[in-house]
């Protein structure tokens, strides 16, 4: 019997149940969208429309693309963060929803209309930037990543919201090749310990970059080269903000605290773990 819209669905709906994928329902309607190229309407208003071979083979190379559990973002090739719709590929993070606590963060931080420079170091899609200097239209900043692959997408990115002339994309290891001094720096670095990263979820594990996750023995080396040059990387008054994993807060900050900056409480995320570690350099 051929496959109707509402069949095809319900049967990638239990492939991906048994996949151990956790919002079957959501994904499989996303599948079905890009993979038969029909809109979420169709799926109400015309459940019993016949799929092509064509459509039902195309969203079954979608399917076990995700049952091999490679993330949506990659499947589809774009992530929502904040109030972006952003491209994304294997070579950056697929930007979570507990970086926008940073993002939020910024905002704060920088009043409405303030030309401020704004310093991204791991900018990967540049999720965090692209963001901030959305909603702040005098802001311009700099976003460093050591993989210029990453770089092709965050520059995309700036393309295809039209901030490519308020920010400037630098190949670099952390801040070693940047001289100037920022209002904000902001960094969501690698922060998992590398014996932690295969029992991540295999999402997580199997097809972020490694480069992207893995903070080293203990999970704090990015924040030990990023802190180091922090005080020379901020303005008189310059504020600091770092997205950090769980249990690491009192560490960042006393890392930071090291170099002679002051460090505020960590913000806490919608799990109530301390998320964000800020702080500043003396005005
Ligand atoms: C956790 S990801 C964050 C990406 C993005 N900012 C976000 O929040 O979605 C960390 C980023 O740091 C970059 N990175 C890792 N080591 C680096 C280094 N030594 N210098 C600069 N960037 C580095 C990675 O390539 C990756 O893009």
């Amino acid at each position: 019997m051929s496959e109707t819209l509402v069949s095809l669905w319900t049967n990638v709906r239990r492939r991906l149940e048994s996949a151990g994928v956790d919002t079957p329902v959501f994904e499989a309607r996303l599948l079905l969208e890009a993979g038969a190229g029909v809109s979420r309407l169709d799926i109400v208003t015309d459940p019993r429309r016949p799929m092509s071979d064509a459509q039902v083979e195309a969203v079954d190379a979608l399917v076990q693309r995700r049952e091999a559990r490679e993330p949506m973002s990659h499947i589809i090739g774009r992530r929502h963060f904040w109030t972006l719709d952003l491209a994304v590929s294997p070579d950056v993070l697929t930007p979570r929803p507990e970086t926008e606590l940073l993002v939020e963060f910024a905002l704060k931080t920088l009043a409405p209309d303030q030309p401020a420079r704004v310093l991204d170091l791991g900018v990967g899609s540049g999720a965090i930037l692209l963001a901030v200097l959305n909603e702040r239209p005098k802001a311009t900043g700099v976003g460093v990543d050591r993989s210029a692959a990453a770089l092709a997408i965050a520059a995309a990115n700036a393309e295809a919201l039209k901030l490519s002339d308020r920010i400037e994309l630098v190949e670099g290891d952390w801040a070693n090749g940047v001289t100037e001094t920022f209002d904000l720096v902001l960094s969501n670095p690698p922060y998992v310990a590398s014996n932690d990263i295969p029992a991540l979820a295999p999402e997580v594990a199997r097809y972020e970059p490694k480069l992207a996750l893995d903070g080293g023995a203990d999970g704090l080396d990015a924040y030990r080269a990023i802190t180091a040059s922090l005080a020379r990387l901020l303005k008189p008054g310059g504020v600091f903000a770092f997205e950090v994993g769980q249990g690491q807060a009192d560490a960042v900050a006393a890392l930071a605290a090291a170099q002679g900056l002051f460090t505020t409480p960590a913000l806490r995320d919608l799990a109530g773990i301390p998320r964000v570690v800020s702080g500043r350099r003396a005005a």
